[in-house]
């Protein structure tokens, strides 16, 4: 079966076709960031333009680059939601009217889920249950799979994304955008043990992840100790560098931490970890040997999976039409969808008496 992905929910513009939900015959990226840029985020009238303009190119490149045309194609899938409601709109009408012109399937694909199946092109079938760390620049969620298609989120942000955070500090330290990879690159230069930050505790006991009182300690030590920002693309002082080292160190082992402990309880038979901020090496040797202490696998996919791409997305989608699941054409974007769609009592949470919420 081969399937035409389309993710449009942020600021890339892309598709992919790819076959039998494991193989990618060609997935094309067309990145806003430079317009962004400027604005230090994303801008949601430009992006939901930039993507009106782009995506009929995108499409067809990437139809091209696979070597196929349109009548090969058996499906469409489109990201759905969450995102930003004029992206999404964009990449929902095309694949809606695509798939109805040529009279073929078309499935609205849950953008995190999405995140979730980047793992499938390049490692061994996933096996459940599974835990799931979902970490970018809009989300940051933790999900117990007991088998595939069934989702229980175990934790997730009280505020801020990781992602964002890694953005929001690296703003702060004058570092530019997006800030994960030059947070990462300064780290690099810098010592994780220089400072102590706080790591967040939720006072209700729930295995959450909060990063917004990171983020303002992060600010009170640049004033304390009149740390000046990197300018005009300047390199960074041994200073910002070991901030940025002792940040990410924080956050990976708050990300990583957690799911340490929700894996012990839980006992998964596969770590995976996806999203944007899995580019990140540090969170990655940190996954990887949590695998290992568990004694279980750990996927990640690799750097051009792991940040937005419409591969996922037309494996999520293979994921369902391959069950015969499809959306009707009243499907529309929804920016509040989510992957949660499992209960405590099903997946024998409350039984271990671990107290997730519903
Ligand atoms: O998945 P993604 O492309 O878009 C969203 O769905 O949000 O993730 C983008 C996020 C940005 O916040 C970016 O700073 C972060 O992923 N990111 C990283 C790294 N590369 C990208 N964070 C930490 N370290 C990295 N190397
Ligand atoms: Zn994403």
């Amino acid at each position: 079966m081969i399937v035409l992905g389309i993710e449009s929910s942020c600021d890339e513009t892309a598709a992919a076709i790819i076959r039998d939900g494991r193989t990618i015959l060609s997935s094309e990226i067309f990145s806003q960031i430079d317009m962004h840029k400027p604005y230090g985020g994303v801008v949601p009238e430009l992006a939901s333009r930039e993507h009106l303009a782009r995506i009929e190119t995108v499409v067809d490149t990437a139809l091209r680059n696979a070597g196929t045309e349109l009548r090969s194609i058996d499906a469409v899938a489109v990201t759905q939601g969450p995102g930003l409601i004029g992206s999404l709109l964009v990449g929902v009408s095309f694949g809606k009217a695509l798939a109805f012109g040529l009279g073929v399937p078309c499935i609205g694909v849950n953008h995190i889920e999405g995140h979730v199946y980047s793992v499938v092109f390049e490692n061994p079938p996933i096996e459940y249950p599974a835990l799931a760390l979902i970490v970018s620049g809009g989300h940051t969620n933790l999900f117990f799979i007991p088998e595939e298609r069934k989702y229980k989120v175990v934790s997730r942000t009280r505020d801020d994304a990781a992602g964002e955070a890694f953005d929001k500090v690296a703003k702060m330290l004058g570092l530019g955008y997006p800030g994960g990879p030059l947070i990462e690159k300064a780290a690099k230069n810098g010592d994780s043990k220089s400072i102590r930050f706080p790591k967040a505790k939720i006072s209700d006991g729930r295995p959450d992840f909060s990063f917004s009182g990171l983020k303002t300690a992060v600010s009170r030590y640049i004033k304390e100790h009149q740390i000046t920002p990197v300018e005009n693309g300047g390199e960074p002082s041994r200073e910002i560098n070991d901030l940025a080292a002792s940040f990410q160190k924080t956050v990976v082992e708050s990300l990583v931490g957690t799911m340490r402990k929700v894996a012990l309880e839980l006992k998964p038979r596969t770590l995976v970890v996806a999203g944007g901020v899995a580019c990140n090496l540090a969170l990655r040797d940190s996954a990887e040997k949590l695998g290992k202490e568990l004694d279980i696998p750990t996927y990640f996919p690799s750097r051009h999976l792991s940040t937005d791409n419409a591969a996922m997305i037309a494996a999520a989608g293979y994921a369902h039409l391959s069950r015969g699941e499809s959306s009707d054409l009243s499907m529309t974007a929804d920016i509040t969808l989510r992957l949660q769609n499992f209960d405590n009592e099903d997946a024998g949470l409350k039984k271990k008496g671990v107290p997730y919420r519903l």
